[in-house]
Order: structure tokens, then sequence, then C-alpha cells
């Protein structure tokens, strides 16, 4: 009984994939470039179906230029055959950043039995095989999704997950981007499982602020975090279930700093001879209607303040960056490398599948849907 009616929903998910698939494919998908422009022209943000990723994103600086303020390539197809893998802008998915020895159990223990009950493993991708980074080999960023609906000003993207890399169950996913007057973009995404399953999702933007004109990296960028914690982590960047107090440490930026404020005190914080940050700072309140971390150039001026449904921001200043620029950065020539670019991240607690002793759920199933929303806020200083 239980397998038909499980196959008969899966059987239903596919059907509404089809639907959504027929109606939309262009020829040139799932690398299809989606435009959408704010009424105001404050903002132009393009988008293609692979991972539902943002390629472009136009601002204005406080000359009134327009400035492309994200990472990524000037042919779409290395998102999926690029052997590095940056992650530039993508959905991030089904369970981002890292999972300790790629292996959870439902319910959620302490290092599980690998043979043990109801334990899962995801292929390991990352630091030799320590941990899973990013949902695995292929994660939703580099899935197929399809567009669902879409205007001059949003698009809704679909995937399902069909028990990839690993994970339990089907999840069925939307994804809804959308540019509004006065410099907003805005994401938000509806997951929803066929089974219990662990979700935590990240949008993966890799931001510079000057679009490489006059300077090259991001660390006189002023950052600001309401955070007083940030989660410790050991040497492959898994939580030892600790927090680190920022107060008088290099993680400190509940008053706005320079992103190289305490610089040389981050050799090796990032992992290796890594210098900067890839951590997660836990806010101290709900930032849906305030922000909870604000970056902003002195030198173009643009300013971005994120408020966020998440608990938790992934701030990674890029050390290991190797990567053709897209032409308007000044590649094919230059790449993007170390500190180009500060990647922002708004997430939940990150591996607390691994970290019972946190009491964080994440663990979804049906009629307990997972949501997630962010909105991203330019403006400039003078
Ligand atoms: C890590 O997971 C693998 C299975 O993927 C298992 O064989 C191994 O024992 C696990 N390591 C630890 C330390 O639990
Ligand atoms: C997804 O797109 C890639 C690139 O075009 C293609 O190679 C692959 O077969 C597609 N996968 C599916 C499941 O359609
Ligand atoms: C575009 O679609 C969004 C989402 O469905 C909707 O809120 C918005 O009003 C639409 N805008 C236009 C210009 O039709
Ligand atoms: C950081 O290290 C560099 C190179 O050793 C040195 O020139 C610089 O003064 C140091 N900065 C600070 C703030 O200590
Ligand atoms: C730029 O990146 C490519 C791809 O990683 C690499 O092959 C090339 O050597 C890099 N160029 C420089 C100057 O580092």
């Amino acid at each position: 009984m239980v397998a038909v009616s499980l196959s008969l929903l899966a059987l239903g998910l596919l059907a509404k994939l089809g639907r959504a698939a027929d109606s939309v494919l262009a020829p040139d998908w799932p690398f299809d470039v989606t435009t959408l422009k704010a009424p105001d022209g404050s903002i132009t943000a393009k988008f293609v179906s692979f991972g539902a990723t943002l390629t472009e994103l136009w601002v204005k600086d406080r000359h009134g230029n327009a400035r492309d303020i994200v990472l990524g390539y000037d042919d779409n197809t290395r998102l999926l055959t690029d052997p590095d893998h940056p992650v530039f802008n993508p959905i991030v998915g089904r369970y981002a950043n890292r999972i300790k020895n790629g292996t959870f159990s439902i319910p959620i223990t302490k290092d599980p039995q690998p043979d043990g009950p109801n334990v899962f493993h995801i292929p390991t991708n990352d630091h030799d095989g320590q941990d899973t980074l990013h949902g695995g080999i292929y994660g939703w960023d580099r899935r197929n999704w399809t567009i669902v609906e879409r205007n001059s000003t949003s698009v809704t993207y679909f995937h399902l997950d069909r028990a990839d890399e690993g994970f339990p169950g089907y999840v069925e996913a939307h994804v809804t981007h959308t540019v509004e007057n006065g410099g907003i973009l805005h994401t938000s995404i509806l997951a929803q499982p066929t089974e219990k399953t662990p979700i935590m999702l990240t949008q993966h933007i890799y931001w510079n602020l000057d679009a490489f004109q006059g300077a090259d990296d991001v660390l006189d960028y002023k950052l600001q975090v309401d955070s007083s914690r940030v989660v410790a982590v050991d040497g492959d960047a898994i939580p030892t279930g600790k927090f680190t107090d920022v107060a008088g440490t290099p993680f400190d930026f509940r008053e706005a700093k320079p992103i190289s404020w305490r610089w040389n005190e981050t050799v090796g914080l990032c992992g290796g001879e890594c210098s900067g940050y890839d951590h997660c700072w836990i806010y101290d309140k709900a930032h849906e209607k305030t922000p909870g971390i604000s970056v902003w150039s002195d030198l173009s001026g643009i300013r971005l303040d994120v408020t966020t449904s998440n608990p938790a921001t992934q701030v990674y200043t890029a050390y290991w960056l190797n990567t053709p620029r897209k032409l308007v950065h000044g590649g094919p020539s230059l790449n993007y490398s170390k500190w180009s670019a500060v990647a922002i991240e708004q997430e939940g607690y990150i591996d607390a599948i691994n970290t019972p002793e946190w009491g964080v759920d994440q663990i979804y199933y049906p009629g307990k849907d997972y949501t997630w929303e962010s909105t991203y806020k330019f403006s400039t200083i003078h």
C-alpha cells in the first residue's frame, strides 16, 4: 500500500514536471537566459534555468552608471563543466554547506554508525573526501530547472529532486526571483518533500561591488553583521558544536568595519594557508524586516543590505578562486582570484543534522514544507 501510494505521488510530480517543461523549454535550455528589469531602471538581473542561477546583476553606482556586480562566466555552460566548480550564484541544495563525512541519520544522532538504521550517505566531494559540500557532486546548483512562470519582473523555476545524491525521498522545489523598483532583488524558495529529509538551502552569490573598476579585491569593503556568535569549526570546516563569541576577535562586525580590519589574524581560519573568512555567523535576532548583513564599497558607492527569513549567514571571502573573469570584468585574460569577491549566503545552522546538541530541527516531511526568503536592497552612499 505504502509503495503504491508513494509511486502514485511520484507520478503526479513527474506529470507536473512534464507540463512545466513542455510549456516553456527554450532551444538553449537549460542555459536559456531570462532578463528581469525593474520599471524604474534601478536594477536588471539575468538568470539561467540551470541551477536557477543569477548570471548578471546590474545596479547603479553613485554616479548613476550601471555595473554588473556578480561574478560569473561569459559562457554559462561553464556552470556545468568548470572543474573548479566555484558555485557562481545558483540555488544550492538539498543541503547547503558541509555534511560531516557525507553522513547523517533520521532521526539525527551524533556520529551515526555508518551501517546503522536510517543512515544516509551523500558523495563526499570536499576536503579529500572528508565531507559533502553543497548537496553533493550534482546538487541543485547543477540541475536543469524549468521555468513555470515568467514576466518582465519575475521568474519562477521548478526542480524535482528524485532522491538524488542519496538523500531520502523526492523534493519538489520552486524558486521565484523578482526585481522591484528602488533597487531590490527578492528570492523565495518553497521545497516540499515526499519523505522525511534534511533540507537546508542557500543562494550562493559572489559580490564585487566595484565590478573590478578601480579595485580587484573586496578587502576595503565595509561589512556589518548583526551577530555575536560564529559557528566554531574544525580543520575540515565542520562544526565542533561550540560557538565563538565574536567580542575581541576578527569576527566582530557588529559595528561596520573594513573586511580586512584584522586580516593578518585570519591566516588559517578558513583552512590550510587560507586567509580570510568562510564562516557561519548566527544572527542575534530575526532579520525579516531589518538588514542582518550589509556590505558597501566606498569606491563605487554601492551598498547592499540583506533581509532574510534565515537564522544565519555564511561569509566567504573567496580565497580559492582562480577562474577567467567575464569580459565586463576585464576577462578572459584576467582571472577572478583570491579575495576577488565576497559570497554572502543566507542559510540555516550549518551541519545541524550532525550536531544534535544544538536542538535545531532541519528535518522536513509531507505537511512540513521548507521555505526560504531573502531580499537584497541596493542603494548608494556618498
Ligand atoms: C564515514 O562514512 C563511511 C561511509 O560512507 C564509513 O565507511 C566510515 O566509517 C565513516 N567514517 C566515520 C569516521 O564515521
Ligand atoms: C541537463 O542539461 C545538460 C546540459 O545541456 C544535459 O547534458 C543533460 O542531459 C540534461 N539532463 C537532463 C536530466 O535533462
Ligand atoms: C509578474 O509576476 C509576479 C509573480 O507572479 C507578479 O507578482 C507581478 O505582479 C507580475 N508583474 C507583471 C508586470 O505582470
Ligand atoms: C600584515 O602583514 C603584512 C605582511 O607581513 C604587514 O606588512 C602588515 O603591516 C600587517 N598588517 C597588520 C595590520 O598587522
Ligand atoms: C586562470 O584560471 C585558469 C582556470 O583555472 C587557469 O588555467 C589559468 O592558469 C589561470 N591564470 C592565471 C594567470 O592564474
